[in-house]
């Protein structure tokens, strides 16, 4: 059972066995937490760009108020903990048309990194000037490099073309499949009429599902807490839930607070479902 004592935050927007939300600034909020208290986190934060959720920073402001969450996700994260940042390209005018956010955050980061890997989708906006934009970043980070998790078996790819490829005459692809690499062709939560993806809600920077439920099994335990500061849509709280995991999420927006929870009660409702199911045989 996750405790709101624990977090020590009040009373939650909504509350379940293992999940927490709260409708309220991340920032302020984390500031209020205990130390060492999540295992992994996985968000993407606003990118300063204007959506609807935005209102846009001077670049310094929005590089300093990015500083100071991140500090405090570092103090929030247990010795073996993970970080798992999405982050995508913003303009500086005479200077760059599309910047990689990680480049300006760079040396403000007090986590080690890992790894970026670079997340490919196949639709988007179709450029004229330039090459389409098809990725976005996840940023890998760990406080301890000597001691984080890694649970490659868990998320090996089956998509293996020779699986009886032998060396020495043994069979040399591991049965659980391959390492699925640093680059991770997985579709973007598209909308439109007759292309609209089945997990769509109306938010708009909605993550897929594989995503993060890739990440999730890699990085984490059973049981384990993680936490989404930026919570929009709610799927970094499907995914952990789905995978027995505890969740704590903030999200400034009610109508946004509302879509998550929407979405984890009918995951709720379905899981009972299931059950309900199961136990007939
Ligand atoms: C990129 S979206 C996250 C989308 C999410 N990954 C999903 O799958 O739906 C960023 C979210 O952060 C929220 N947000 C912005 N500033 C915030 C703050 N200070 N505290 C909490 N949430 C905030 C926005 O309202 C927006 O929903």
């Amino acid at each position: 059972m996750l405790t709101q004592e624990i977090i020590n935050l009040g009373e939650p927007y909504f509350q379940s066995e293992n999940c927490l939300i709260y409708n309220l600034d991340c920032l302020e909020s984390m500031l209020k937490m205990p130390s060492e208290c999540i295992n992994l986190t996985v968000t993407s934060p606003p990118y300063n760009i204007g959506k609807e959720y935005e209102n846009i920073l001077p670049l310094s402001d929005y590089l300093k108020w990015c500083e100071k969450w991140i500090q405090q996700i570092y103090k929030l994260t247990v010795n073996d903990g993970s970080f798992w940042l999405n982050l995508g390209y913003l303009s500086i005018p005479n200077s760059a048309k599309a910047i990689p956010i990680s480049y300006l955050l760079w040396d403000k980061i007090p986590f080690y990194l890992i790894q970026e890997i670079v997340w490919n989708y196949g639709a988007g906006v179709a450029a004229k000037n330039f090459f389409s934009p098809r990725n976005e970043k996840f940023l890998w980070y760990v406080k301890n490099q000597e001691n984080y998790t890694f649970n490659l078996d868990e998320i090996r790819d089956k998509n293996v073309k020779y699986p009886n490829q032998k060396k020495n005459g043994k069979i040399k692809v591991n049965p659980l499949g391959k390492n699925p690499t640093d680059v991770w062709q997985i579709p973007k939560v598209t909308s439109g009429k007759d292309r609209s993806s089945q997990e769509r809600t109306s938010h708009p920077a909605q993550f897929p599902l594989t995503v993060i439920d890739r990440i999730i099994k890699a990085s984490s335990h059973p049981n384990d807490l993680i936490l989404d500061p930026f919570l929009g849509s709610g799927t970094t709280a499907i995914a952990a839930l789905n995978l027995n995991r505890k969740f704590i999420g903030f999200e400034i927006r009610q109508d946004y607070c509302d879509l998550a929870v929407n979405r984890i009660n009918n995951f709720c409702q379905n899981e009972t479902i299931k059950k309900s199911q199961l136990s007939l045989f």
